[in-house]
C-alpha cells in the first residue's frame, strides 16, 4: 500500500516579530472576547440544550468565555443510535477515503487552522504558545498523519497462501460504537482518540474533559471541514457519570478509548465487567492513567544534565503531563550541584498569563488542582521530613498560579513521593551514594504506577543494571534524558501497571485494538 509519507510537522518558532508570532496573538485576542456557545455535535445537530456552564481561562478565571451546552440522557441516547446510523456507509467506505479526510485535517491543523487551534489551547488550558505549537499544532498532525502510516501497514499484514488455497484477512472495525473519553492538558490527545478510532473505520461518541471544550470545539470544526462525514465523531459534554453509564448501558458498546485518572478508569472497566452480558461483542478497553513518573541519577551523572532534566521534566506544561517528572533520587555527593543548576534555571522561568509570550510557567488547570497543590506544599513547609527548597508560593487572585516547587525529603515514601499531583511540584530524595543498587529497588516498588523514567549515569554497566532491574517500572523509558516530550513516529507512548493498557499512543499497537479482523479463506 502507498500513502503519503509521514513527517513530523515542524514545530515553528514564534520569534519576535515572525508572522506567526503577529497571527496568534491576533487570534488570542480575538477569542478571548468573543462569548462561544459550544453545542453537542450529534450528527449534523448543533444541539443547544439550554443547560449551560459557563468556561474561564485559568490564568484569568474571573474572565468568562462563554458556555458550553450539557447533555441530558436522550442526548447520549441521541447520540449512540445518530453514530450507529453512519456506522452503515464510514464502515464501508474504502480505507482510502477514510485516510484523506483526515491527512486532510491535520493539513487543515497545520495550515489554516494553526493559529486558532494554538490560541484556543492557551486560552482554555493556559498553556504558553511553545507548549500550545507542540501539543495542539504539531502532535495532533504528527497522530493523524503517523496514524494513516500505521493503518497501511497493518492493512499490509497478510497471511501465507498455499497451492489452491488464498487466505486473506479483512481488518473490520468493531461491531458498534467506540466510547472516547479524553483529558485537559493534551490537545493532542483530545483529537487523537476519536480519530484514531475513527480511522480504523468505527464510529464514536466523544466526551471531552469540561477543561478542555474552548479548544475541543476548534477540533470538531477541523474535523467537520476536512470532511468526517455526519455522525462518526460525535462530541458530548454533561455528568460524567450520566454520560458513562448511558453508553456503557448500550448493548452495541465495542470500546473505550480513554486517558484520564487511575480511579475512573478502573470504576469504568468494573462497570463494562457488570454490563458484560448485554454486549454484542467484548468490548475493547483501551486507557493511559495516572502516573508517578521518576528520575534517577547515579553518581557518575552530570549535574547539570539532570538538573536541566528536572526543571524541564517536572516543570514544563506546570507539570500537567502524564509523564511529567514528579520522583526524584538523587546521590547525596551530587545535589549540591544540581541544586545550584536547578535554582537557576528556576528562577529563570518566569510565571503569568500566556498571552505575555516571555511567560513560561503559566496557571494550573482549575481551583480544585490549585487547592491540592497548595494543600501538599503547606503541608511539606510543616513537615519535619520536608523541606521547601526552592518555590512554594502560590497565588489564585486572578489566575491559578502555582510556583515551580521543589519538595526535599529524608523519607523515600513521603505522601508527595507516591501520590499523583499533576502539577508544578517535584520531591526529591537523597540517598547515600553506596547505596544505588538498593535506590533502583526502591524506585521500582515505591510506586503503583509504570508509565515514564528516566535513569542517569555516565557508566554504562550502571546504565545497564538500571534498564534491566526497572523493566516493569516505565513503559517509556529514558537514558540520560528526561521522560517527557514523546514524540509521534519516534517514541510510543505509554505506561504499565496502573498506569494503563500500553496500548502505544502513535503507534500499530494502538490502531491494532480498533479492528475485529475476519480471515477468509477460499480454496479454488
Ligand atoms: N507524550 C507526552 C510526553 O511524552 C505526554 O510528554
Amino acid at each position: 500500500f502507498h500513502v503519503p509519507v509521514a513527517v513530523n510537522e515542524p514545530v515553528k518558532s514564534y520569534a519576535p516579530g515572525s508572522p506567526e508570532r503577529e497571527e496568534v496573538l491576533l487570534t488570542y485576542k480575538d477569542l478571548y472576547n468573543k462569548k462561544v456557545e459550544v453545542p453537542l455535535y450529534i450528527g449534523p445537530d448543533e444541539v443547544k440544550t439550554g443547560d449551560t456552564q459557563s468556561m474561564h481561562p485559568p490564568h484569568d478565571h474571573k474572565h468568562n468565555l462563554g458556555v458550553f451546552h450539557k447533555a441530558k440522557k436522550k442526548h447520549i441516547e441521541q447520540a449512540i443510535a445518530t453514530a450507529l446510523e453512519a456506522r452503515e456507509k464510514w464502515a464501508n467506505l474504502d480505507w482510502e477515503q477514510r485516510a484523506a479526510v483526515f491527512l486532510k485535517a491535520a493539513d487543515l491543523i497545520g495550515g489554516k487552522y494553526r493559529a486558532k487551534i494554538n490560541a484556543a489551547t492557551m486560552i482554555g488550558q493556559s498553556k504558553n504558545i511553545y507548549q500550545a505549537e507542540i501539543d495542539a499544532a504539531c502532535e495532533l498532525c504528527d497522530f493523524l498523519r503517523f496514524n494513516v502510516e500505521y493503518m497501511s501497514q497493518i492493512y499490509d499484514e497478510q497471511p501465507e497462501s498455499s497451492d489452491g488455497v488464498w487466505n486473506r484477512i479483512e481488518y473490520r472495525p468493531l461491531e458498534g460504537f467506540v466510547y472516547a473519553i479524553t483529558p485537559f492538558n493534551f490537545t493532542a490527545i483530545a483529537g487523537n482518540l476519536p480519530a484514531s478510532a475513527a480511522l480504523m473505520g468505527n464510529v464514536a461518541i466523544w466526551k471531552p474533559s469540561d477543561s478542555q471544550i474552548f479548544s475541543a470545539q476548534v477540533i470538531m470544526e477541523i474535523f467537520k471541514e476536512a470532511g468526517v462525514p455526519d455522525g462518526v465523531i460525535n462530541m458530548v459534554m454533561g455528568d460524567p457519570v450520566m454520560i458513562t453509564d448511558t453508553i456503557l448501558a448500550s448493548p452495541d458498546f465495542a470500546g473505550i478509548h480513554f486517558t484520564g485518572s487511575t480511579t475512573v478508569f478502573k470504576g469504568i472497566w468494573q462497570k463494562i465487567g457488570n454490563n458484560i452480558q448485554k454486549y454484542k461483542t467484548y468490548p475493547r478497553i483501551v486507557g493511559e492513567t495516572g502516573g508517578k513518573d521518576f528520575i534517577i541519577a547515579h553518581p557518575t551523572s552530570n549535574a547539570k544534565q539532570v538538573a536541566t532534566a528536572i526543571a524541564r521534566g517536572a516543570f514544563e506544561f506546570q507539570g500537567q503531563k502524564c509523564s511529567a517528572a514528579s520522583r526524584v533520587y538523587l546521590p547525596e555527593s551530587l545535589w549540591p550541584e544540581i541544586k545550584e543548576h536547578l535554582t537557576e534555571d528556576l528562577n529563570s522561568f518566569k510565571m503569568g498569563s500566556p498571552e505575555d509570550m516571555t511567560n513560561f510557567i503559566t496557571a494550573v488547570i482549575h481551583e480544585g488542582s490549585f487547592d491540592k497543590l497548595a494543600k501538599f506544599i503547606d503541608q511539606a513547609k510543616k513537615d519535619k521530613n520536608a523541606e521547601v527548597v526552592i518555590g512554594g508560593n502560590y497565588d489564585k487572585s486572578e489566575g491559578y498560579f502555582i510556583e515551580p516547587t521543589v519538595i526535599l525529603t529524608s523519607d523515600p515514601h513521603y505522601t508527595t513521593m507516591e501520590t499523583e499531583l499533576f502539577g508544578p511540584v517535584v520531591t526529591i530524595y537523597l540517598y547515600k551514594d553506596a547505596a544505588w543498587e538498593d535506590t533502583l529497588k526502591l524506585v521500582d516498588e515505591t510506586s503503583i504506577y509504570g508509565l515514564t523514567g528516566a535513569v542517569f549515569s555516565g557508566d554504562r554497566y550502571e546504565l545497564n543494571k538500571a534498564t534491566k532491574m526497572l523493566q516493569n517500572a516505565a513503559g517509556n523509558f529514558y537514558l540520560n534524558d528526561k521522560p517527557t516530550g514523546a514524540v509521534v513516529g519516534q517514541q510510543p507512548f505509554g505506561g504499565a501497571r496502573a498506569s494503563g493498557t500500553n496500548d502505544k499512543a502513535g503507534s500499530k499497537l494502538n490502531l491494532l485494538r480498533w479492528v475485529s479482523p475476519r480471515l477468509i479463506k477460499e480454496t479454488y
